[in-house]
């Protein structure tokens, strides 16, 4: 790993045509939006230890807690659909346990917890994570990563970001069923904060120990359309069917625990991933529009605007969100002429498939006009970093929920131009650019670099 991290901090490159500087309100370092910031004990200091999230004592009992097995005997469906989730790999993926190794490195294993506290809060609290522990030594229950236990086990909500929960081993399972029938497995307790945003906040807001806010899904959320309308986040990623919650009980309104996102386990079977895209792709069809303005013709010899529009049409949070500075979300514009000239093109990969951004090796900063929303990280000398760690800026031209940006882009036409020129544009999503795995020293991955149109559209200008 250690080779790796070498290559990452002498990535110095001046960052050029990345940002306008200008972060949209709620998502930009600097930005005070009336959401509870993380206490004085998450600041910058030698002791990054958080008392709830990563304690210097074990607050919890490993041995309290069960593997999922446990619960399949009656919660069959759960178990199976909880599987086929990132919660289930959040210990395993392999860009995780990369970075993580890479922060090992960075900080001799004193904050090795830190990036664990929400991926496993069980074993972070229980002291399972030690620093400088080994993955091979890791008992089950940790690596199950957010199992059923890391939230039906939750007893309260402290704060919506960095794992910002009381664990209880000892208590009730809470969930959304108000009259729920007495199990022989274990104590029930409802609890309504279950099927709310603030839940799932307590872990998708993080913050940098240096309290630079990375994921804020929750932040974006709170002044969102969906939120005035009591539409939370289980509204879109688990959404609600009729069956029964536990074997033989009653029917209930279930909630799908596949959890879905943009991402796509790759340890997975084939066939289950398949199923998984089909879902991915459905959530990131109804995520964005694009749209063109174009003239009816050009002059042979002159320049053609192409005025390109793109919208979220997600009234919950930014597009994208979460951690948009490993995420790729973009636009492609290619104006090809009657004889099949590429005129102009935009968003289009270099040979390693990277888009032609700081990060390419083979054209970097070859594409001076590229319309990206994903956020880039940025450390003190104002140099790109892919670490978090390093990092004291988080520059994204995110859009806002149902927000629309509006760009000009000039294509100049040769004199021998021959008609009609086609225009195609395409906002594209990839969980991550192979440049992370190249890295990271890590194989190409199947899934995450598999590429989702958002959405597309292709005009035609007649050349006069
Ligand atoms: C105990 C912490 C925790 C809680 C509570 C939690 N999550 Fe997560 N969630 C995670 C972690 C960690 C990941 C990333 C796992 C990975 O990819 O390694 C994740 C990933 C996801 C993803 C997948 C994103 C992608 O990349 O595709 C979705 C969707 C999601 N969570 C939704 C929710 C919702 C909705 C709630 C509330 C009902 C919730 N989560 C509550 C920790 C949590
Ligand atoms: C406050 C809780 C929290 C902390 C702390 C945290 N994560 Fe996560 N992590 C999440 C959540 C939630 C997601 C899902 C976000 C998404 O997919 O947009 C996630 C997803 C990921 C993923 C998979 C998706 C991606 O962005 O590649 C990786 C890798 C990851 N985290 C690495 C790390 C590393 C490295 C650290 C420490 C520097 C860390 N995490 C600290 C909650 C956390
Ligand atoms: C021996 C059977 C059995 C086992 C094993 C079992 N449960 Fe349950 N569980 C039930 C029954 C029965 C209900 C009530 C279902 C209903 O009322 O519709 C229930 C309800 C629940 C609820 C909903 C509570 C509410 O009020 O919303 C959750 C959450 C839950 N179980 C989680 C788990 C988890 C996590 C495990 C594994 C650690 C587990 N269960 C193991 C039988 C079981
Ligand atoms: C109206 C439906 C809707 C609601 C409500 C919603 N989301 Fe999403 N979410 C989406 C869509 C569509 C995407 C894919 C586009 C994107 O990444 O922004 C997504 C993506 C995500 C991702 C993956 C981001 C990435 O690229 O890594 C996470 C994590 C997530 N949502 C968390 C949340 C949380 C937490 C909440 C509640 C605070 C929430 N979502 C509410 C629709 C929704
Ligand atoms: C990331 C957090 C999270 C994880 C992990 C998780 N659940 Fe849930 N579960 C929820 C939430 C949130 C709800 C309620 C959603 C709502 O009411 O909107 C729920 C609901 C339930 C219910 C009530 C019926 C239903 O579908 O609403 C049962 C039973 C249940 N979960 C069992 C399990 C089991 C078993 C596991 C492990 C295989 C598990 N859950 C893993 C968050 C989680």
């Amino acid at each position: 790993m250690r080779v790796a991290w070498l290559l990452l901090v002498s990535l110095a490159l001046p960052l050029a045509g990345c940002d306008d500087g200008k972060s949209p309100k709620g998502v930009g370092p600097g930005d005070d939006t009336d959401v509870a910031q993380p206490a004085d004990d998450t600041g910058p200091s030698d002791d990054f230890h958080d008392p709830l999230s990563t304690p210097t004592e074990p607050t919890l009992d490993l041995d309290d807690f069960v593997s999922a097995e446990q619960c399949a005997e009656c919660h069959p469906d759960h178990v199976s659909e909880w599987r086929q989730s990132v919660h289930a790999h959040a210990m395993t993926d392999p860009v995780f346990r990369a970075l993580v190794a890479v922060r090992h490195d960075a900080f001799d294993g004193e904050q090795d917890a830190f990036c664990i506290q929400c991926h496993s809060a069980i074993g972070t609290r229980s002291h399972d994570i030690t620093p400088g522990f080994a993955w091979e030594a890791l008992d089950d229950r940790t690596l199950e990563g957010v199992n059923c236990e890391a939230c039906h086990r939750i007893q309260s909500i402290v704060r919506p970001f960095n794992a910002g929960h009381e664990l209880d081993g000892t208590g009730p399972m809470r969930g959304p069923i108000l009259d729920p029938e007495p199990s022989a497995f274990h104590t029930t307790e409802p609890a309504e904060w279950m099927a709310g945003a603030e839940f799932c906040g307590t872990c998708h807001d993080v913050y940098e120990v240096n309290g630079l806010p990375l994921e804020r899904p929750y932040a974006e959320w709170l002044p969102s359309p969906a939120a005035d309308e009591g539409r939370p986040c289980q509204t879109c990623h688990m959404p609600s069917r009729t069956g029964p919650a536990a074997t033989g009980g009653p029917d209930r309104t279930l909630h799908d625990h596949r959890f879905v996102g943009v991402d796509v386990p790759e340890s997975l079977d084939a066939e289950t991933r398949a199923g998984l895209r089909q879902e991915v792709d459905a959530l990131l069809e109804g995520a964005g529009t694009v749209s063109l303005a174009l003239a009816d013709a050009v002059p042979a010899g002159g320049q053609l605007d192409v005025v390109v529009t793109v919208q979220n049409e997600i009234d919950a949070h930014n597009l994208p969100t979460g951690s948009s500075f490993n995420r790729q979300c973009w636009v492609e514009v290619i104006a090809t002429d009657g004889a099949g000239r590429v005129l102009y093109e935009t968003g289009t990969f270099d040979g390693n498939g990277d888009l032609r951004d700081h990060w390419s090796e083979l054209d970097p900063y070859g594409d001076s006009d590229l319309l990206a929303f994903h956020g880039g990280l940025v450390d003190a000398d104002g140099q790109p970093t892919r670490l978090t760690h390093d990092a004291i800026e988080l520059r994204t031209r995110a859009l806002q929920p149902l927000h629309a940006r509006t760009w000009t882009l000039f294509v100049p036409v040769p004199a021998d131009a021959v008609g009609p020129i086609a225009v195609t544009a395409r906002l594209r999503f990839r969980a991550y650019g192979p440049h992370l795995f190249r890295l990271l020293g890590l194989p190409n991955p199947e899934e995450g670099l598999v590429v989702t149109d958002i959405d597309a559209v292709a005009e035609v200008v007649a050349v006069q």
